[in-house]
């Protein structure tokens, strides 16, 4: 079953459009992300789950049942902005939403070591990255078993990005699924099993981050210097282009790829000395379908 199914889905503010009919299926257990740049929608189709913010048409149903008081239970939501309160300890601020969630208290001793969180720290004083936790600690202590993070890691020195990401991963390993939205393409390559591409409150593309990029037709290139035999072999099946001892070969799919061309050289007595495969970026895709950059 889906955790998330959304069909025709419509919200405007005023008289502007900001979702302008969202299809999307998020399967349980999956990490799903919403890459798209500033303005294309995605803290609307968010806070629509997560928040219970209004909308203008369309279905939602979590787990087969309708977005509801009832449903909300299933969604742990780590908004964008900080939800902890400054004067409030790393401890008082989970009892603090524990209470306001009727969440069992032993959560909050769990959360606390398994986010190695201060927990005398005042929130004010945490590091971002420790900040980002407590509210990922605050979003878990009923168990969700969909958690929607908006912007993850927007802010985060590169170390506590990577520990997000790691804790990320982990959860999904949990079986939890995990509905992201991001304008950084390394965060949802790093983390989505499938990604929506968004743009101007619509979805322009949606797969994994290689459909994505096989979409475009945009290939791989490996490059291979050293002595290179057997090269005529190769140049029949790609598109193979070779100047002063290296060869630059045209693939599709250079993983689906690369082990038949590295046998084939070798056997025909080829010493490699280095290898680099230059692979489009979803930055690539994106530019290819709007004509704009990411940022
Ligand atoms: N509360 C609001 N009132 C009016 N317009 C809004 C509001 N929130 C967002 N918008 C507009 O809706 C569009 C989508 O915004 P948003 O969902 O925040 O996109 P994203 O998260 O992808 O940057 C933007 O053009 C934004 O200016
Ligand atoms: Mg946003």
């Amino acid at each position: 079953m889906n955790a998330i199914e959304i069909k025709g889905l419509r919200k405007s503010y005023g008289g502007f459009l900001a979702l302008r009919g969202i299809d999307l299926e998020v399967e349980d257990g999956e990490i799903f992300a919403l890459l798209g740049p500033n303005g294309a929608g995605k803290t609307t189709l968010i806070r629509i789950l997560a928040e219970g913010l209004g909308y203008d048409s369309g279905e939602i149903r979590i787990f087969g049942r309708k977005l509801s008081k009832k449903t909300a239970r299933f969604i742990g939501y780590v908004p964008q902005e900080s939800i902890s309160y400054e004067l409030l300890t790393v401890e008082e601020n989970l009892k603090f939403y524990a209470d306001l969630y009727d969440a069992p208290k032993e959560r909050i001793y769990e959360l606390i070591e398994r986010f190695a969180l201060p927990r005398k720290k005042r929130a004010k004083e945490l590091s971002g990255g420790f900040r980002r936790r407590l509210n990922l600690a605050i979003s878990l202590l009923y168990d969700p078993k969909i958690l929607i993070l908006d912007e993850p890691s927007t802010g985060l020195d590169v170390p506590s990005r990577r520990e997000l990401w790691e804790l990320i991963l982990e959860f999904r390993r949990e079986g939890k699924t995990i509905l992201l939205a991001t304008h950084y393409m390394e965060e949802a390559e790093a983390l989505a099993d499938r990604i929506a591409v968004m743009d101007e409150g619509k979805i322009i593309a949606l797969g994994t981050a290689d459909e994505l990029k096989a979409l475009v037709g945009e290939g791989s290139v490996i490059m291979i210097e050293g002595f290179l035999r057997g090269l005529e072999k190769l140049k029949g099946k790609f598109r193979l282009v070779e100047k002063d001892g290296t060869a630059r070969i045209h693939v599709k799919n250079s993983k689906e790829s690369l082990p038949g061309i590295v046998e084939t050289l070798v056997k025909s007595g080829s010493e490699i000395r280095l290898m680099k495969i230059e692979e489009p970026t979803l930055e690539d895709v994106f530019l290819k379908l709007t004509g704009r950059g990411l940022e």
